[in-house]
This record gives structure tokens, sequence and C-alpha cells, in this order.
């Protein structure tokens, strides 16, 4: 857990049924520090890892939350406020770049571009984290150390585009990016405890990239495991001065 949050501090991971929303629960929980985390994802039960995890810690509450259900997230806030006073740490987890099911590819070229697959991925990768922060605002709404993280995408800089393609991927984490940068701006006025960034956490040995991991070298594949601890040394790292800032996972800023 990172050392600048207390003892008893209390977290949220949304997007936790897999992936690098997973890893954090599981990192998060072998740390004696948190009191309460909460794993958030679509369908928990659905999810043997995140069950076995919470037949394991009392500590771990599992909560259902649809990024793309306004509802979802409305009744997912409540249970979490029924629950704790306040969150410390909020990890947007969830993204989409690919689901076989629902015809939705990255796309090579314009004519590969379809408008359900353009609004799948922005309800996921930009709605979703900021509806997000509207509903748990007010459990950040404290005097003590928070931070809102959303995991984004260098894939989504517009200054660091050179490859072109990925149009709904890239448009939707570049919008996830200007949302993270407007609320930081908002909550350095009125939520002065809040760190609010975007994370690039390196490409990693998920269900998103394995399509793409053909031509990705062995050295710059990150396991899980290291994507995590890498993400909450970053983290534990924060201070007032990086709210509204995009980072890699090793610390360095991204072009916007
Ligand atoms: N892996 C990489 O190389 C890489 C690189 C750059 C950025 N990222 C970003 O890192 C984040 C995590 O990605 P990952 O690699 O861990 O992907 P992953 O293994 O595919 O996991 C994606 C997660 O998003 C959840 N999700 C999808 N749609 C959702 C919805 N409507 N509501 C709630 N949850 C939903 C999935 O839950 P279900 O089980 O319900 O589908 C799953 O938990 C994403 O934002 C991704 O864009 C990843």
């Amino acid at each position: 857990m990172p050392s600048s949050f207390a003892s008893g501090c209390n977290v949220l991971i949304q997007g936790s049924s897999r992936g690098i929303g997973l890893e954090f629960v599981r990192q998060l929980l072998g740390d004696a520090a948190p009191g309460r985390i909460f794993a958030a994802c679509r369908a928990p039960q659905a999810s043997p890892s995140l069950v076995d995890l919470a037949a394991q810690d009392p500590r771990l509450g599992l909560l259902k939350l649809d990024v793309t259900s306004e509802p979802s997230i409305r009744a997912a806030a409540a249970s979490v406020a029924a629950e704790v006073p306040r969150l410390h740490l909020v990890v947007n987890c969830a993204g989409l770049l690919h689901d076989r099911a629902a015809g939705i590819a990255p796309e090579k070229r314009l004519a590969d571009v379809e408008s359900d697959a353009l609004m799948a991925s922005f309800a996921v990768n930009a709605a979703g984290p900021l509806l997000v922060a509207r509903y748990f605002e007010p459990l950040l709404a404290h005097a003590e150390r928070a931070v809102f993280a959303s995991i984004s995408a260098r894939v989504g800089s517009i200054g660091d585009n050179r490859l072109g393609g990925w149009y709904a991927y890239r448009g939707s984490k570049a919008a996830q990016n200007m949302f993270t940068k407007t609320l930081a701006i908002e909550w350095a006025r009125s939520r002065r405890n809040v760190i609010c960034v975007a994370l690039h956490p390196g490409t990693t040995d998920t269900e998103l990239s394995r399509p793409f991991q053909a031509n990705v070298p062995p050295q710059k594949l990150f396991s899980v495991e290291r994507t995590v601890a890498q993400l909450l040394a970053v983290i534990d790292r924060l201070t007032p001065a990086d709210s509204g800032r995009f980072l890699a996972w090793d610390g360095t800023g991204i072009a916007w």
C-alpha cells in the first residue's frame, strides 16, 4: 500500500474483475494499511478471483458497477457511503479496446470506423471515470490526502500520436484525459485534498493487450504484478502539484 496513505484508509478499485484492476485489489490486500477495499465491476460474482479474495479477507467488499449505467454508479456510491464515511484512493481501471462479441476491434483505417464502436468506447473509457467522479465525489470531500487516478493510455496523447489508427480507443482516451484535467482544475478549487491524475500503465500482459503483443519486445511487456507495483509507487509520490498531470508508469510526464 502506498506509504503516503494513513493506516485505515479506504480504497475503491473500479474495473476490478481482471487485468490491472484485479491486481490492484490483490496488492492492496497484501498490505495491512487499508481499512476497507471496495472492488467494483460489472459482475463481481462472475470473477472467481475476486470471490476468492473476498472470502479470505473481510476488508474486501465487492460492488456491482457498470460504468455505462449511471444508476449503477449511483447505487454503488450509495453502498460505499453506507459503509464508510470517506475514500482516500479511487482508481478507475475499466477500459475497452476490443470486444469480439460486440464486434469492436481497433480500426486500422477510416473505413473501419463504426458508430457503435465509437460510442461504446467513449462510454467506457471517457464518460465512465467522469461519472464515477460525479457520484463518488461526496466520499472524497474531507480534509485528508486523497487520490483520484484514472488509468489512461499513452496512445490517448494527441501530442505523442505518431502512428494513427485506433480511432475509437485513441479518441476516447484523449477525452478521458481532458475530463481528468478539467476535473483536476475544479477540484483544485473545491476539493483541495484530492490529487486527480491520468496514469499510463505501460504495455501490460492482459486480455486487453493480448492480440497486439506480437511486436512488443519482451522487456517492454510488463506483468500485471510489475505494472501495479510501479503505479502504486507513482501514486505514493504524488503531491498536490501533480494534480491535472498525465504520468507514465515511471513517473515521467506525458504530453496531452
Ligand atoms: N494492458 C495494457 O497494455 C494497457 C495499456 C495502456 C492502458 N491500459 C488501460 O488500463 C486499464 C485496464 O486495462 P487491462 O489491461 O487491465 O484490461 P482488461 O484485462 O481487458 O480489463 C478491463 C476491465 O474493464 C472492465 N470493464 C469493461 N467494460 C466495463 C464496463 N462497462 N463497466 C465496468 N467495467 C468494465 C472489465 O470488466 P468485465 O470483466 O466486466 O468485462 C475489466 O475488469 C484500461 O483503462 C486500459 O485502457 C492498458
